[in-house]
């Protein structure tokens, strides 16, 4: 801790992307909410202030852009109104209009839905270890964790999958439009890519209104909203919906995907015991998720003067609930910093979130962690990391991952 109770909670810092989680730990002791001024958000470690950030909706409100960088350059305000506007959708949505939202992704986004998709998830797996399981070597991350879950969520939807390389460039635009550190330039160039990411998703939607078929997005067109909730979806909160379900339902899992492989690569004969039971890599999966998130915390904002462990939090403030603190939180876990695939109660974190945000496609993220862990330990029995391999992190403050996994096995 710095001087005047402040932490050094920098993205940029090299020690901190690489492991978050000292600085979690005496943010908990020391300053449980305090005040980050190179974000200018207030920051919640503890876990019974991290779940009640997250549920209760009523003093923290979910309402905030996705779309729309904090700081637009010259001219993308201009370029974005070619598109369509964007509208709350789920994620960034309070009750009531969340309610129905939900009620409406429900009805189309159901277990049965998740349920079907598990033979295509097995076949898309086994496609892209066919891929590379000759070469002896790959980037699990590349090769695997990252493309698995895109086609996923590319066949869930409904996107053709020779759209999908177009739809991972477009994702990758949209953040670039919202992130600090891009030139004018480089935003204005991103906005035409987002206009062009919209019209591409609500041709998408017109086609399905024209000729249904069974995916997800003919649901979503099609499903009807619960008596006095207002009515189905327009074109322009499909835009808004799809491109929210693309950017929570791919890098979330590639992630956890890669960080899963990372910690069973990092303890020998684990991979060996799954492969003998695969039922353990729900137990890798659940401790995965509370040892090292995807997702390392959720964002909010201050309704009312509020309270959060004695430290008295302004209306308007910005809240930053972090995900990843809380689930090492002493009072949750045991021996909370040791990564344990035997622990008793893995499930027992806020990886998914909590309340009526609670993380749509968890069941989904799930199958599919579980899926290429399972494939990758009995197609390559003897696959480990490649010599001397110290993964490297994504420079960000919410998401969590290795950005490349070297793995080599025999041919
Ligand atoms: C390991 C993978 C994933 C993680 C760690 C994760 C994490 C989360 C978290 C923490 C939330 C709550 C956010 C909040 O309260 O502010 C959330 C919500 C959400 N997630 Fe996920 N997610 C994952 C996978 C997915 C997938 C596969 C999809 C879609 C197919 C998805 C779609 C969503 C949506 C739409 C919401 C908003 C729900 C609402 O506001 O009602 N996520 N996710």
């Amino acid at each position: 801790m710095t001087e005047a109770g402040t932490f050094v909670f920098d993205r940029f810092s090299e020690s901190h992307v690489e492991n978050p989680y000292p600085l979690y730990r005496r943010a908990r002791a020391e300053a449980p909410v305090y005040y980050a001024d190179a974000f200018g958000v207030w920051v919640v470690t503890r876990r019974a202030d991290v779940r009640t950030v997250l549920t209760d909706v009523e003093r923290f409100s979910s309402a905030f852009g996705i779309r729309t960088p904090l700081v637009a350059a010259d001219g993308v305000r201009e370029i974005l109104a070619e598109g369509y506007p964007e509208v709350p959708a789920l994620l960034n949505e309070d009750p009531p209009a969340h309610t129905r939202t939900r009620a409406l992704v429900a009805t189309a986004f159901s277990p049965r839905r998740t349920r079907e998709l598990a033979p295509h998830v097995q076949r898309l797996t086994d496609a892209l270890i066919d891929g590379f399981a000759a070469d002896g070597e790959a980037d699990l991350v590349g090769r695997f964790a990252l493309p698995l879950p895109l086609r996923v969520i590319c066949e869930l939807i409904g996107i053709p999958a020779a759209d999908a390389g177009q739809v991972r460039a477009w994702t990758e635009e949209l953040k670039t439009l919202t992130s600090f550190d891009a030139t004018p330039e480089r935003q204005r160039e991103a906005a035409h890519q987002s206009v062009a990411f919209e019209r591409y998703l609500a041709a998408l939607v017109e086609a399905r209104r024209a000729d249904p078929r069974d995916d997800l997005l003919t649901g979503l067109v099609t499903a009807e909203p619960p008596e006095d909730a207002g009515g189905r979806f327009s074109t322009t909160e499909l835009v808004s919906l799809l491109i929210t379900l693309i950017f929570g339902g791919h890098e979330t899992t590639a992630n956890l995907i890669g960080t899963a492989l990372l910690l069973l690569l990092g303890h020998p004969g684990l991979a060996a015991a799954i492969a003998a039971d695969p039922a353990r890599a729900d137990s890798l999966v659940e401790e995965t998720l509370r040892v090292d998130p995807p997702v390392q915390g959720s964002f909010r904002t201050v309704v009312a003067d509020t309270e959060l462990s004695g430290v008295r939090v302004p209306a308007g403030a910005q809240v930053f609930a972090v995900i990843g603190s809380a689930n090492r939180d002493p009072a949750a876990a045991a021996d909370p910093d040791t990564f344990d695939p035997d622990r008793a109660r893995p499930d027992r974190h806020l990886a998914f979130g909590r309340g009526i945000h609670f993380c749509v496609g968890a069941a989904l993220a799930r199958l599919e962690a579980r899926t290429a862990i399972t494939t990758l330990v009995r197609r390559l029995p003897d696959v480990r990391l490649a010599d001397g391999f110290r993964a490297p992190y994504l420079a960000n403050l919410l998401h969590r991952g290795p950005t490349r996994l070297e793995a080599v096995w025999s041919r």
